[in-house]
């Protein structure tokens, strides 16, 4: 079955970006130009997604407001003649079909997934969180949509992780079936170095087969009261096989403070307009 829907988590508080997140939401800050959420809902859209669910909570309505039609703000860049704006702007919010879902408590990524149910329906569907920026010549979901194709089950984005990674990221126990696919054995959620089985963590995009919801109902919340989708997914393991897909680029890791910074300047050195002046400015400093 086609992949043509997605859930876009952005119900979270924005901890690790306070003070900046008191009054705004973390998926509005702007990565270069453009709010770090935009890159997802961009990177869903090429990889054939046609229908997105963003679930949100109070504070959050700017994303709606983003990804609508603005027409006092088309209007004035008509009159004013700045088409190249005006395209731009209009662009937005023709990128995808949106909707939107409250989750109204904080009860964890596997709760905040499990409200795009009714939404998603029996069909299989990717997840893409919000703080993950992947740069890849293929976008990551296409490489993890094509590799569903492939296997027809939940897959879910890997990439090797250091010894710090291992307390960020969910870890999971590989089998490895080619080089960059492997069926998952296991899984736990951010053990650190010691309990960790491999180097391969789990990182933000995920398709599963509409059956994950179930499995989130039945996992039970962990010792901070969320239910995590790490959890849902092993239980999902005991009736399905799932794989993990060693995806090919960079992910910058946008919701942490030093990786924000990684992505703007990567990304702004990469650009026409003003890369070069950035990069000469780097140097000066260096
Ligand atoms: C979540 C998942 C974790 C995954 C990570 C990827 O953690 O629970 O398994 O490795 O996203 O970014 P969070 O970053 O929400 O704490």
């Amino acid at each position: 079955m086609r992949i043509r829907k997605a859930v876009i988590p952005a119900a979270g508080f924005g901890t690790r970006f306070l003070p900046a997140t008191k009054s705004q939401p973390k998926e509005m800050l702007p990565v270069v130009d453009k709010p770090l959420i935009q890159y997802g809902v961009e990177e869903a859209v090429q990889s054939g997604i046609e229908n997105i669910a963003i679930i949100i909570s109070r504070g959050k309505s700017s994303i709606e407001d983003y990804f609508d039609k603005s027409p006092e703000l088309e209007q004035f860049l008509k009159e004013k003649r700045k088409l190249d704006l005006l395209e731009e702007i209009k662009g937005i919010s023709n990128l995808a079909e949106f909707c939107y879902i409250r989750q109204k408590k904080a009860l964890g990524l596997g709760h905040a997934i499990l409200m795009g149910e009714d939404y998603i329906g029996q069909e299989p569907f990717a997840v893409l969180l919000p703080d993950d920026i992947f740069d890849c010549h293929i976008p990551c979901t296409k490489q993890l949509v094509d590799a569903y194709y492939e296997v027809k089950a939940s897959i879910i984005v890997l990439g090797r992780v250091d010894e710090e990674g291992t307390k960020k990221y969910g870890i999971i126990k590989p089998k490895q079936i080619s080089e960059r696919l492997f069926q998952i054995e296991d899984m736990i959620e951010k053990p650190g170095p010691d309990r960790a089985f491999s180097d391969l963590g789990i990182l933000g995009r995920y398709i599963f087969n509409p059956e994950i919801f179930e499995a989130i109902k039945k996992t039970s919340p962990d010792s901070r009261g969320e239910i995590q989708i790490t959890d849902a997914i092993r239980l999902l393991l005991e009736t399905q096989p799932i794989y993990g897909y060693l995806f090919e680029g960079k992910r910058y890791d946008a919701g942490d403070k030093l990786g924000f910074m990684e992505a703007i300047i990567d990304l702004a050195l990469k650009r026409a307009e003003f890369g070069q002046k950035l990069r000469e400015y780097l140097k000066s400093l260096l």
